[in-house]
C-alpha cells in the first residue's frame, strides 16, 4: 500500500473523527436548466432548477442516491469505482464476500450487497454496493459513489461477472439510447457572484453549457493494467501559465514528454510537481515552504490577499483558475509577522512517488472547468464499439470577474494587486527527478506495484470546521491502494480472485 501523503492523512483521519460528516453544514443548492446561453463563458449565476450536488465548504461535493428506496448522500468521485454506503439497507441481498477500497483518505470494508439503486434518474436492480457499518469515521447515511472506469473497481475484481460491475456501467448497459457519458460543474462556495453548488448528469450536458461537446476530445491515455485506469489526459506541452503570465517548463527531462493529468472530483486539493507548486507559489514575497499547524506535509503558505493568476491548457483551450481557488482559505497557515493569518497554495507538491500521472487535479481546479467524461468502450459488456473514451473541458471562470471577486472577498474592496511583485523566477529545468520517466517506463518499473485503484474519494469534511472558522482545514482524499499482482501471477490473497490485466479487446 501505499499512500500520497500518509502524514496528511493521518491528521486528516483525525479531524474525520472529529467532525463527522453529519455535522458538516451544507451549502445550497444548485441547478440545471438554467437556459442562458450566451456562448463563451456562460454564467453560472444565472442557473435555476434542482441542484444535484450540493457543496461542502469546497472540500466535498455530494449527490442523493436511494438503495431500496433509503436516501443516502454520498461523496461524487471521479477517482474510484465502487459504490459504499454507511449503515444498513432494508432488505439487501447479501453476496457472501467482502469487499473493502482504500481511499487517499480513509477506507472502506465490508459485505458486498445488493439492492435497487436510483441514481440521478436512473433505476438499476440488483446493483452491487458495499454495505460500510457505521463507525467513528463513517456517518450513518453517508457514502461513495465512485464514478471511475469499471476496470478499477474492487468489487468487480471479487464478483468476476458483469454482475459486479459499478452503477455507470449498469446505467450505460440497461438504457442503451443514454449516450455514456456523464457530466461534472463544482459550483464555488465562497464565490460572490456565482453560488450554484454543482451538478453531476449522466448522458446530458447542464443547459447553458451545451458547448462543452464541441470543445476537443482530450483522449483517456490509457494503462496497460486495466485495475489501474483513471480518467487521464495529457496536458499540453508547458501546458500552464504561471502568474508572471509565462508559460512554464513542464516538460519532462530528458523524455520530452508532457504530463498526465488526473481528473479527480473527490481530491480536493490538486496535487502537481514540487517544480510547478514552486513556479506558482514559491516567487511570492513572504511566501514559505513551511509546515502547517495540524499537518506534517509542508505546504506553501502565503498572504491571503496574494493575487496569483494561474492557466492551465488542455488541447490549445486555457482554462483560467479562479484566484480565489489556487490560494486557499481552506487551510490556515502560520501567522506572519504581523500576526495576520495566512493562506495556503492549493495545488500542492506531491510528496509521494505516483505512477501512471503525474498531476491529479483535484476540485480547486475542477471548479473552473465543465468536464464531459465520454466512456467509450469502457463500459462493461457494451454489445456495439463505440470508440475510444475522451475527456472534454469548457472553461466556466471568466478572469476579470475571478478578479473582482477577489477584490471583494479577499483585498477588502481595494485593488492591491498591481503591488505584488514577484521575486526572480527559481530555477526551472522542467520535471525532474521522479518524473523523468515516460509512462511506458514507469508502467513497466511499477506493474507489479502499480495502483490498481483510483484516488479514491476522500473527502473529508472538515466543513464544519471551515463553516465554523471560515478557514480552517483541509483534506484530500486518497488513492485508494491495493497492489495488483503482477502479470501472470496470482492475484495478491485478500479477494482470491484473478487479477486481470487491462485487456485492449475488452475495453474498460
Ligand atoms: C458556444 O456556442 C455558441 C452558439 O452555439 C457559439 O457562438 C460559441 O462560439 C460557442 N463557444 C464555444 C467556446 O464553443
Ligand atoms: C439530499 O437530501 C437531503 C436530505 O433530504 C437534502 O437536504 C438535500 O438538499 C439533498 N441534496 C440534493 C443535492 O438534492
Ligand atoms: C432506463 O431504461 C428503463 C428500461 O430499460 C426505462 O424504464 C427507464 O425509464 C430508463 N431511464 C431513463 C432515465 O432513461
Ligand atoms: C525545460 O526542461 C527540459 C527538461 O529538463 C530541458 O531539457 C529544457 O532545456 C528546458 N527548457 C527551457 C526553455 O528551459
Ligand atoms: C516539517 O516537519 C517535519 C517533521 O517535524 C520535518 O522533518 C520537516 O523538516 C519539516 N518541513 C519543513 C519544510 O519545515
Ligand atoms: C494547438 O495550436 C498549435 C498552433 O496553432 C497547433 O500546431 C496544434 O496542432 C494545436 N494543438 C491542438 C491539440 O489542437
Ligand atoms: C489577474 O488577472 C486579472 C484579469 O486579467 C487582472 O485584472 C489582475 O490584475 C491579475 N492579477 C495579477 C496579480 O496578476
Amino acid at each position: 500500500m501505499k499512500f500520497l501523503a500518509p502524514s496528511l492523512l493521518l491528521y486528516l483521519s483525525c479531524l474525520l473523527d472529529e467532525f463527522p460528516i453529519a455535522q458538516a453544514i451544507r451549502l445550497p443548492l444548485r441547478a440545471r436548466m438554467g437556459g442562458f446561453g450566451d456562448g463563451g463563458l456562460a454564467r453560472r449565476a444565472s442557473l435555476t432548477g434542482t441542484p444535484d450536488l450540493t457543496n461542502q465548504g469546497n472540500m466535498q461535493y455530494q449527490t442523493n442516491i436511494t438503495l431500496n428506496g433509503q436516501a443516502f448522500q454520498v461523496l461524487v468521485d471521479t477517482g474510484s469505482s465502487d459504490l459504499y454506503v454507511v449503515g444498513s439497507v432494508n432488505g439487501a441481498k447479501d453476496t457472501g464476500k467482502t469487499g473493502s477500497v482504500t481511499y487517499a483518505i480513509g477506507s472502506t470494508k465490508g459485505p458486498i450487497k445488493t439492492a435497487t439503486v436510483e441514481f440521478e434518474g436512473f433505476k438499476v436492480a440488483d446493483q452491487v454496493f458495499i454495505e460500510q457499518p457505521a463507525d467513528s469515521t463513517h456517518s450513518a447515511g453517508a457514502g461513495i459513489v465512485g464514478l471511475g472506469p469499471g476496470g478499477a473497481s474492487n468489487i468487480q475484481e471479487i464478483i468476476a461477472s458483469s454482475a459486479g460491475d459499478p452503477i455507470l456501467d449498469r446505467i450505460f448497459r440497461q438504457n442503451t439510447s443514454t449516450p455514456n457519458y456523464i457530466t461534472i460543474l463544482l459550483g464555488r462556495a465562497d464565490d460572490p457572484t456565482d453560488t450554484f453548488p454543482g451538478d453531476l448528469t449522466i448522458g446530458e450536458v447542464v443547459s447553458p453549457f451545451n458547448n462543452i461537446t464541441s470543445q476537443p476530445k482530450l483522449p483517456v491515455t490509457q494503462m496497460s493494467n486495466r485495475n489501474g485506469q483513471h480518467w487521464t489526459a495529457m496536458l499540453d506541452k508547458n501546458g500552464i501559465i504561471g502568474p508572471d503570465g509565462n508559460r512554464m517548463n513542464t516538460t519532462k527531462h530528458a523524455t520530452g514528454n508532457k504530463l498526465t493529468v488526473m481528473f479527480d472530483s473527490g481530491f480536493t486539493f490538486p496535487q502537481v510537481s514540487k517544480n510547478i507548486a514552486n513556479q506558482i507559489y514559491g516567487r511570492v514575497p513572504g511566501a514559505i515552504f513551511t509546515n502547517v499547524t495540524g499537518g506534517t506535509a509542508p505546504m506553501w503558505t502565503l498572504p491571503c490577499s496574494t493575487e496569483l493568476n494561474v492557466t492551465f491548457i488542455f488541447a490549445n483551450v486555457s482554462i483560467p483558475i479562479h484566484p480565489l481557488d489556487t490560494v486557499t482559505s481552506a487551510l490556515e497557515g502560520p501567522p506572519d509577522d504581523t500576526g495576520a493569518p495566512t493562506c495556503v497554495g492549493a495545488f500542492q507538491p506531491i510528496t509521494t512517488d505516483i505512477e501512471g500521472f503525474d498531476i491529479i487535479l483535484g476540485m480547486s481546479f475542477l471548479r473552473n472547468a465543465y468536464m464531459l467524461i465520454n466512456f467509450g468502450d469502457f463500459v462493461d459488456g457494451a454489445l456495439t464499439k463505440v470508440g475510444d473514451p475522451y475527456i472534454q473541458l469548457l472553461p466556466l471562470t471568466d478572469p476579470q470577474e475571478g478578479h473582482s471577486d477577489f477584490v471583494k472577498i479577499r483585498m477588502d474592496g481595494i485593488d492591491k494587486s498591481a503591488d505584488l511583485h514577484l521575486l526572480p523566477a527559481l530555477p526551472n529545468n522542467g520535471e525532474d527527478g521522479k518524473n523523468d520517466k515516460t509512462q511506458e517506463d514507469t508502467l513497466h518499473k511499477y506493474l507489479p506495484y502499480i495502483i490498481a485503484g483510483s484516488i479514491a474519494a476522500g473527502v473529508v469534511i472538515l466543513a464544519l470546521i471551515v463553516v465554523a472558522s471560515y478557514r480552517s482545514s483541509a483534506k484530500r482524499r486518497y488513492r485508494r491502494l491495493h497492489d495488483p499482482a503482477p502479470a501472470g501471477l496470482p492475484s495478491h490473497a485478500t479477494n482470491g480472485a484473478p487479477s486481470q490485466d487491462y485487456q485492449p479487446t475488452r475495453r474498460y
